[in-house]
């Protein structure tokens, strides 16, 4: 058994490796069908996606985030062998954390991370618990992705809501795939998204964070996805979304507003609609007893607030054992939904990629496209 939770997935298995200060974060995809047309600019869009354009809501830190293949392509289509994917650590600064290696920021993993490892785990950068290893996850996203485009099936994701600012509104697909990454802040509607930009630069002179809501979209999967009991969509989908840092909380559909809801509100009524069985409404999210019922999948997804923060906290001095302030210092995103958004996106592709192998929509070898 494995002790380590470094894996996800059964068929399309995404192993991730890396921390935040170290040489590389990196990804092997093993279970990949033989046959996608894969390069190293494929991944480019993804990742370039992470980083908003606009300097005042992100972290000081510039990555630019370049890809390399090490294994599983050959003539510009994946074999069927593991994919491994890496991409280097250039923007690292350790120095900004050797004066609080001994002072657990509030909100982080430091704490509890240097009790289970003995403290022999990295702290720089927040190591293996940083967003910045949701650049592999990216990369494993990007891979499913673009299988499972070949299967028409879409995973869209975007912000909509920042600290007390709400896109409350119903986008069309089309407002969403052509506005999510126009904005920094990836909310569809470009004036409220500069009014969530505001609250977070707002924030952030107030040496504060905020958190969010993003909201996330699967179109074109077919009925019958998922694989009850313990495997089901819904399981093993919101399993993938706690893998990425700063995740509170997995709503689908109507999430928790359903239980003040009675069932004939909240059932969703099968009618006929061009030969095909659809609901009328989408309370259920598009899963029902654990497998996908031919509606969109949706989902809304809680981010909490940077953990750390310029304004003073107590802490407590772990080498002195002495209850001490703490401001945190450093480059840090004053709100880190922006660029969560692709990350959701991608734990929601490798899900959704692993499970419809495993349901036998994809071959082990795709036909020439
Ligand atoms: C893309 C991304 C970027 C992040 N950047 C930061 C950051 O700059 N500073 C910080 O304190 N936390 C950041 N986080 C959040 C922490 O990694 C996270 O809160 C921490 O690991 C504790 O885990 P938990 O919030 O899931 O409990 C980021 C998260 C994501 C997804």
């Amino acid at each position: 058994m494995l002790l380590a939770g470094n894996s996800i997935g059964k068929e399309f298995v995404v192993t991730t490796f890396g921390e935040s200060h170290g040489k590389v974060v990196g990804v092997v995809v093993d279970g990949c069908p033989a046959g996608l047309a894969l390069s190293e600019s494929d991944f480019q869009m993804e990742l370039d996606r992470r980083i908003p354009a606009e300097p005042k809501i992100v972290s000081g830190r510039v990555e630019k985030d370049l890809v390399r293949i090490l294994s599983g392509v050959f003539n510009g289509f994946t074999t069927g062998a593991p994919i491994a994917l890496t991409v280097e650590n250039k923007e690292t600064n350790s120095s900004d954390y050797e004066a609080i290696k001994d002072l657990p920021r509030p909100g982080h993993s430091d704490y509890p991370a240097r009790v289970k490892f003995g403290g022999f785990n990295d702290y720089r950068g927040g190591g293996r618990f940083s967003g910045r290893v949701t650049v592999a996850l990216v990369m494993a996203g990007t891979v499913a992705k673009k299988l499972l485009s070949r299967f028409d099936v879409d995973v869209l994701a975007y912000t909509s809501s920042i600290g007390q600012v709400r896109a409350d509104q119903k986008f069309s697909v089309d407002e969403i795939r052509k506005n999510r990454y126009e904005s920094p802040t990836r909310c569809p509607n470009l004036v409220c998204g500069e009014q969530m930009q505001k609250a977070i630069v707002n924030a952030k002179k107030e040496g504060d964070s905020l958190g969010g809501t993003i909201e996330c979209l699967v179109l074109g999967v077919p009925v019958g996805v998922g694989e009850p009991l313990f495997d089901s969509l819904d399981a093993d989908l919101s399993k993938a979304l706690f893998a990425v840092p700063a995740v509170k909380g997995v709503e689908f559909g109507a999430g928790f507003a359903a239980a003040e809801l009675t069932g004939s509100e909240n059932n969703d009524e099968f009618t006929l609609e061009k030969g095909k069985v659809s609901t009328s409404t989408e309370n259920a999210g598009g899963v029902l007893g654990g497998l996908s019922n031919g509606m969109p999948i949706q989902m809304r997804v809680a981010i909490k607030p940077t953990p750390s923060i310029a304004k003073e906290q107590k802490t407590v001095n772990l080498a002195t054992m002495q209850n001490t302030p703490l401001s945190v210092k450093g480059r840090h995103d004053p709100c880190v939904v922006p660029k969560a958004v692709p990350a959701i996106e991608a734990a929601i592709a490798v899900t959704l990629a692993d499970h419809m192998i495993r349901a036998g929509l994809i071959p082990r070898v795709l036909k020439e496209h």
